[in-house]
């Protein structure tokens, strides 16, 4: 094989020889087996949120059905992300093969401005779309989770939210998961009273053990149970939530309520080496990116590179750097702005990409702008369901931030997101996820903002084989794609691939965010060489992912089980079951 890739002098001689051995068939440190089940499986964040989905299976529902109730129940034992008032994104591929998308992604208020968190210096205020009722998109979850109820969905509502209003009315102990990602926000619960009486005990912070009860939550619950969407988008709680926004000072009217409605749309869907993805399509920039990405890598040999080889990574990478140009710079709502997808995921493009990539040198980010060619000018948690009858379902829903405001509209138990930190603020101004981002992402009323979440099934041969998301912000794209790559170009086992440690670029800042053991030291030193800047690891994600058939593509099953499930071991919660 030629390596391309120059190591300095001195390491040649040396890493030729590792790079053979690296190249005969590097294996990964043992991980667990995943999860193995007959019928269905199901991967959620926390462990009561997951039985609740295995029951729904178990009882005959199908893997909407057991969506519908974890979106429901997350919303309860994770209410860092799972939730009444965000919003989110599910990618279907139905028994039939049908494919389709959900968006119930937070819009803009309609009193939303495209400079709502400048000063009058122009400059962004530092918190305005962060913290505090400005920062507040108009929820969908409730409009999704009822959407895909109703439309592919074989229970009854009340059936669905029950095991919700238990836990929240009859509370659940906390675990040390639980407890971990509570304590992340003990300050900021400690400045919203009502958040407070909630998420602390007497004004301290929770301990392992400790019961969590949530009896406004059920009340919500109970609502939207005996009245649908009308019981969160209309009546006492709607009130409730738009007197929380005035009495803070923001800008949400039961107008924004009133015209909220989930979207269908047509996923994002491409080739990679034999498989077919199926994605989240704008505006959620999840499923363009990652099949530019795939595009760009597909004419690359990644399998006989080698696993986290230097050549291998630099391809990664300067695929993902010049990914992220178009993601930040053309992306946004499909209704307000056209997205280039029919471009930016053809295979043709991608060839144009790596003709301007240089198989032994970093690109300098800054270098790589909208107008220099080939990037033409112009301007959360997840779970994973899959059932016996072949249908997938893939879910992302979010607050945003963990626990998005911090803010508890009083009397609904409902946190409230800070999702419209995912639009442009300013132009050229990082967001929370440090992504620079353009004018197609500009705020507008009635706009949903970009999102990164990428909900997203794998077929092969008309049938899905993988079905994967996580939450990470920014870092979700990447998290699947090399994800994508574990088990296909490497032939991980789903938990193999998981459990991976990741790497991540996004154009801008220029460096690359590496977790512990992803590189080995001679990696390292061969794309430190090369020009590429390493830099630590961003907060981990929390991948959810089932592959259908056997451990590993294209493997042996074991025994009679057709579901493995793998839950990520980063975030220390969360839980992969069958039956
Ligand atoms: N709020 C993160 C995302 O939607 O990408």
């Amino acid at each position: 094989m030629k390596i391309l890739f120059r190591a300095p002098p001195r390491f040649t001689a040396q890493l030729l020889g590792s790079w053979l051995l690296i190249s005969s068939n590097i294996s990964m440190a043992a991980s667990l087996a995943p999860v193995a089940a007959e019928h269905g499986m199901v991967v959620t964040a926390q462990h009561l949120a997951t039985q609740v989905g295995v029951d729904v299976l178990k009882q005959g529902g199908n893997a909407i059905d057991a969506a519908v109730a974890v979106g429901y129940a997350l919303a309860v034992v994770y209410p860092a992300a799972g939730n009444l008032g965000g919003g989110g994104f599910m990618t279907l591929q139905l028994a039939d093969g049908q494919k389709t998308f959900l968006d119930f992604r937070e819009k803009a208020p309609l009193a939303a401005t495209a400079n709502m968190y400048l000063g009058q210096d122009g400059n962004v205020v530092k918190g305005l779309s962060t913290d505090g009722h400005l920062a507040v998109g108009v929820p969908g979850s409730v409009s999704g989770l009822e959407y895909a109820r109703q439309k592919y969905g074989t229970r009854d509502r009340a059936q669905l939210l029950k095991p919700a209003i238990e836990l929240a009315q009859q509370g659940f102990n906390l675990t040390q998961g639980d407890i971990d990602i509570l304590h992340t926000a003990t300050a900021a619960f400690g400045k919203d009273k009502a958040s407070g009486a909630i998420f602390l005990k007497h004004g301290q912070p929770f301990k392992v053990g400790d019961k969590l009860v949530q009896k406004d939550l059920a009340k919500t619950l109970q609502r939207i149970s005996h009245r649908g969407t009308n019981g969160f988008y209309q009546g006492p709680v709607a009130a409730a939530l738009v007197k929380s926004s005035q009495s803070g000072g923001g800008i949400l009217t039961q107008a924004d309520l009133d015209q909220y409605r989930t979207r269908e749309l047509a996923p994002i869907e491409c080739d990679y080496r034999g498989y077919h993805v199926v994605s989240a399509p704008p505006p959620s920039s999840g499923g363009v990116v990652i099949c530019e990405m795939l595009n760009i890598l597909e004419g690359y040999p990644l399998k006989e590179l080698g696993f986290r080889s230097a050549q291998s990574v630099h391809y990664q990478i300067e695929a993902m750097r010049h990914a992220y140009v178009d993601r930040n710079s053309y992306l946004g709502d499909p209704d307000f702005v056209t997205n280039p997808v029919d471009r930016l995921t053809d295979k043709a493009y991608a060839a144009q990409i790596r003709a301007v990539i240089d198989p032994n040198r970093a690109a300098i980010s800054k270098e790589l702008r909208p107008g220099v060619a080939p990037h033409e000018g112009s301007n959360t948690t997840h779970y994973s369901i899959a059932d016996r009858w072949g249908n997938a379902v893939a879910v992302t829903y979010t607050l945003n931030d963990w626990f998005g405001t911090k803010i508890t509209a009083a009397g609904t138990g409902v946190l409230l997101n800070n999702e419209m930190d995912d639009f442009t603020a300013k132009v050229g101004v990082p967001n929370l996820y440090g992504l620079v981002q353009g004018q197609a992402n500009a705020i507008a009323p009635g706009k949903r903002p970009l999102s990164s979440m990428s909900p997203t099934i794998v077929n092969k041969d008309g049938k899905p084989v993988l079905v994967l998301g996580t939450p990470g912000g920014s870092r979700i794209i990447t998290a699947v794609l090399l994800t994508l790559l574990n088990t296909i170009d490497y032939g991980m086992t789903v938990q193999e691939a998981v459990d991976a440690p990741r790497f991540h670029q996004q154009w801008l800042p220029d460096l690359t965010s590496v977790e512990a053991f992803a590189f080995s030291p001679d990696t390292r030193t061969l794309l430190e060489a090369a020009g590429h800047k390493l830099g630590p690891a961003q907060p981990a994600n929390h991948m959810a992912a089932i592959l259908i058939g056997a451990p590993a593509l294209g493997g042996k099953p074991v025994g009679k089980n057709r579901f493995y499930g793998a839950n990520d071991p980063r975030r220390n919660s969360g839980l992969a079951l069958g039956f």
